[in-house]
């Protein structure tokens, strides 16, 4: 592992991320979409579960320049991403606040819900988003951390967002540690 990651892989949590993940589906033989992918740590576990193929997208070349894990790469922001297939899992780990990133706060919030929509469109079995609750002591942290100290435009759904934006599909929503954890079953 780079020392990048090394430093990034510190805290556990990606590990922890990814057995949540393997816990709510099955990966193996899967092919995977992760969407904010970043400088791959997720799909370093990822891969451990034997998909068949995993895809990191990321508007960050820098990022993906970071990645060892054998995966293809997209360099795009998520909104400007066009995919002729879908994916039998799309993931979004601690990166669906980040689609704010550059809009004005109503524009953000908007691109925000948009892009959970469109995560719904690419996923032919599963959808995993897991992403800061600011309503945890932790979660808050990471708002005041983007928003004020870093000014990046983080935007943060909460239950009631989710709730109104899967009213019409089968998911269920945790409350994990800091996080919140939806997974959409696309087919029910
Ligand atoms: C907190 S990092 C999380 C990265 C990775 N999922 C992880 O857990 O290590 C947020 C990521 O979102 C990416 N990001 C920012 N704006 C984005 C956009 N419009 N579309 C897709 N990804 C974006 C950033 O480049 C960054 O890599």
């Amino acid at each position: 592992m780079n020392s990048y990651n090394k430093v990034l892989d510190f805290a556990g949590e990606h590990k922890k991320y990814v057995e949540k993940i393997s816990s709510l589906t099955e990966l193996k033989n899967k092919t995977i979409l992760d969407v904010g992918g970043g400088s791959g740590l997720v799909a370093h576990y990822l891969a451990e579960h034997n998909p068949k193929e995993i895809t990191v997208l990321d508007p960050s070349q820098d990022m993906l320049d970071k990645i060892e894990t054998n995966c293809t790469r997209v360099c795009s922001s998520f909104q400007d991403f066009i995919s002729k297939k879908k994916y039998d899992i799309v993931v979004c780990i601690d990166s669906l606040h980040h689609l704010s990133e550059g809009f004005s706060k109503q524009e953000g919030r908007e691109e925000v819900k948009k892009g959970l929509k469109k995560i719904l469109t690419l996923a032919k079995e599963r959808v995993i988003i897991i992403d800061p609750n600011i309503y945890t002591l932790k979660g808050k942290w990471i708002d005041i951390q983007e928003n004020y100290l870093l000014r990046i435009n983080a935007e943060f759904l909460v239950e009631k967002d989710y709730n109104e934006l899967l009213k019409d599909y089968s998911f269920n929503l945790e409350k994990w540690r800091h996080y919140y954890v939806v997974v959409v079953d696309l087919k029910k």
